[in-house]
């Protein structure tokens, strides 16, 4: 019985244990650059153990920031300094993983420690935003452009090559973020996509555009290399995207060559009756997992090593991903391992502090 701590081998890639650090936006970059800060902050993730650490959602596109200080992948010079990081990463034995993104209609946004709030167009630190049609995400909100048919091609072709820098960055799994409301989710949802052309209204229509970006992505991403896929499992709301719509959609990505469906939820409406509470996501993830057969991940209000190990262990999900607490305490993985008496490879400079 697999546990918190063995292995996965999905494809080529080997994962150490099934503590994988769950994207989390840093607001820290100037024109998409990653820097020291990002090194420092994955980096930490990589000697604590933890077995995937993905970054941050990177935009493919400047205007598929949610800030205009949101790390991206939108040109060449942007590999460099994300090539470090992921070196530095893998010395320690973790994989590193991206997240490609598009914030659709929630872009253009001040960082959240400044108030967060949405800048129109003609702000310097703000942009014209694009989604499904011409509907703010919250009334009062500059509308966004609908995307014509150009527009959407050029969507996916930012994915594709952002997803071509992401591997010569030295990234083994890429993540297409189909979650939280932003531009994918957008789409797939019947409350943000009113569409009448092939992008709206069926299921098949609504899932369209998440699906032609996971093609392209995985056109140019090797066989070999994991790629996963972030939804949002439910909208929470009556007459919104449901579970039953993401196992249908689950089946479909496991054709298209997806390997993990990442299982979130939330985020396309700004009033949402969601249950806060611990491990409140981890039902959709056994039963995408479950009724498709494809690997899972568990994610959302996981805290502690013993609530971890029984999702594992329980066959509920693949992998589970960790943010809130990961922030605490990047060497959640170490801590996890001694609590469950495995035995974990600590980097040497370390083992001085290891439990005895
Ligand atoms: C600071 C912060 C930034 C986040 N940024 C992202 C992001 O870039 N992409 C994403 O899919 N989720 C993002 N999230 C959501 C987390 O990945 C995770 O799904 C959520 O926090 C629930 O997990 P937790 O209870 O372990 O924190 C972010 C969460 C936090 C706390």
């Amino acid at each position: 019985m697999a546990n918190l701590l063995s292995p996965l081998t999905i494809k080529g890639t080997t994962f150490k244990n099934r503590i994988v650090v769950s994207p989390m936006c840093q607001y820290s970059s100037t024109d998409g650059f990653a820097n020291d800060w990002h090194l420092v902050h994955l980096g930490a993730f990589a000697t604590g153990g933890a077995s995937l650490i993905i970054t941050e959602a990177a935009a493919v596109s400047p205007e598929g920031r949610i800030t205009y200080a949101d790390l991206g992948i939108w040109n060449d010079e942007q590999i460099e300094k994300l090539k470090q990081i992921t070196s530095f990463i893998e010395a320690q034995g973790s994989v590193a993983g991206i997240q490609l993104a598009h914030a659709g209609r929630k872009a253009s946004h001040d960082k959240p420690w400044i108030g967060g709030k949405q800048f129109t167009s003609n702000h310097e630190n703000g942009w014209l935003t694009v989604a499904p049609n011409a509907l703010p995400f919250t009334e009062g909100e500059e509308a966004p452009v609908a995307l014509d048919k150009a527009g959407i091609e050029k969507v996916k072709a930012d994915f594709k090559s952002a997803a071509e820098r992401a591997l010569s960055a030295g990234f083994k799994v890429a993540e297409v973020h189909g979650a939280h409301g932003y531009l994918l989710h957008q789409f797939y949802s019947p409350l943000s996509n009113q569409r009448t052309d092939e992008y709206g209204g069926s299921f098949e229509n609504r899932i369209r555009l998440l699906v032609e970006v996971t093609e392209v992505v995985r056109e140019v991403w090797p066989q070999d290399y994991p790629l996963f896929v972030r939804i949002s499992s439910t909208d929470w709301t009556e007459g919104g995207w449901t579970i039953e719509d993401s196992v249908k959609l689950a089946a479909v990505l496991k054709e298209k060559g997806v390997d993990l469906v990442d299982c979130s939820s939330g985020g396309n409406v700004p009033k949402a009756n969601i249950p806060n509470k611990p491990g409140y996501q981890v039902e959709f993830a056994e039963k995408i997992k479950a009724q498709t057969g494809i690997l899972t991940g568990a994610v959302g209000l996981i805290t502690n090593a013993l609530q971890a190990n029984v999702i594992i262990e329980n066959n509920k999900a693949d992998m589970v991903l960790m943010a809130r607490e990961l922030l605490r305490d990047p060497h959640f993985a170490l801590r996890a391992a001694h609590e469950l008496q495995h035995e974990i490879a600590w980097p040497a400079q370390y083992e001085r502090a290891q439990w005895r």
